[in-house]
């Protein structure tokens, strides 16, 4: 085992639970966060990214799985596995809820791109390097995931339709945020390739998120509203500042995710989200337990 498994927590658990969520577009507000348009749909471009993406993390990890010896870390990368389905799945039905907002033709184009994206890196790079950039990517889910568990207000102000979909994916990125990464550390450990890997797979999600951000916006006539525009980039900014620190921790040689331990905050929010999970989930979940 190497020296950074031994910062993982020890009671935490992998599990993955499908939640059923159902969006109707009755009860969602176009704008569900703060009823602020760039917060909304930079969250929307990100959702329209997950079931691909994840996906893709998915397809890395299992690449690799077979080196791992250990009982109890092929549970956590079964556990990753099933979670980031759960999210796919979780994330389609929202996805599909932004379509019948009238998005369809946006929601369209941005999946077929971020599938596009990934199909053309996984011709053009090896698995080793899928996996530093799963790692990487893995990172900056974590960390939005951190500072949205982190910041009480800013779920308050999501709506409450969508709010829990949040919640749970924020905890789960959380809970599984060191698996990608210690199979990476098995597989390679290579800092520069993980840092290239990083930095890269940043510049893609970063530029396809602003991309499709923009293209919500100006679907909605938002380039004629200058300071909407101001006020949601400010708001926008500040959260993705406050995550400046955590997001460059990465590049430090000998980082672990767990060097930040903030599983307290999966136990804070745990039973919150597991009171959502629809009636006929439940009983998966007792099954697990
Ligand atoms: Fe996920
Ligand atoms: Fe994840």
């Amino acid at each position: 085992m190497k020296a950074s498994r031994k910062r993982q927590p020890a009671n935490l658990s992998i599990k993955p639970q499908r939640m059923g969520f159902d969006f109707s577009p009755q009860s969602v507000p176009r704008y569900w966060a703060d009823n602020d348009p760039v917060l909304s749909h930079f969250l929307n471009a990100l959702s329209l990214s997950f079931p691909d993406g994840e996906q893709f993390f998915v397809d890395s990890v299992r690449h690799f799985r077979d080196i791992v010896q250990d009982e109890k870390r092929q549970k956590e990368i079964s556990g990753f596995i099933g979670q980031e389905a759960m999210h796919s799945l979780e994330h389609r039905s929202f996805n599909d809820l932004l379509a019948l907002q009238g998005y369809e033709a946006l929601t369209a184009k941005a999946t077929g791109v971020a599938k596009h994206l990934i199909r053309m890196g996984q011709r053009n790079y090896s698995p080793r390097t899928l996996l530093a950039m799963t790692a990487g990517l893995e990172h900056i889910t974590a960390i939005l995931a951190n500072a949205i568990l982190k910041n009480p207000e800013l779920l308050e102000k999501m709506d409450e339709s969508v709010r829990m979909l949040w919640m749970w994916h924020a905890i789960e990125e959380t809970e599984h945020k060191a698996v990608a990464f210690d199979l990476y550390e098995d597989v390679s450990g290579d800092y520069l390739m993980r840092v290239r890997a990083f930095l890269s797979g940043s510049l893609g999600l970063g530029i396809y998120a602003s991309v499709f951000t923009w293209r919500f916006l100006k679907q909605d006539g938002m380039h004629r509203k200058p300071w909407k525009l101001l006020r949601g980039g400010l708001t926008l900014g500040k959260l993705l500042a406050r995550t400046a620190p955590d997001y460059l921790d990465y590049l430090r040689p000998g980082f672990h995710p767990w060097d930040d331990d903030n599983s307290e905050l999966i136990a804070r929010y745990k039973a919150i989200v597991e009171a959502t999970i629809a009636p006929q989930y439940r009983k998966v979940e007792l099954k697990a337990a």
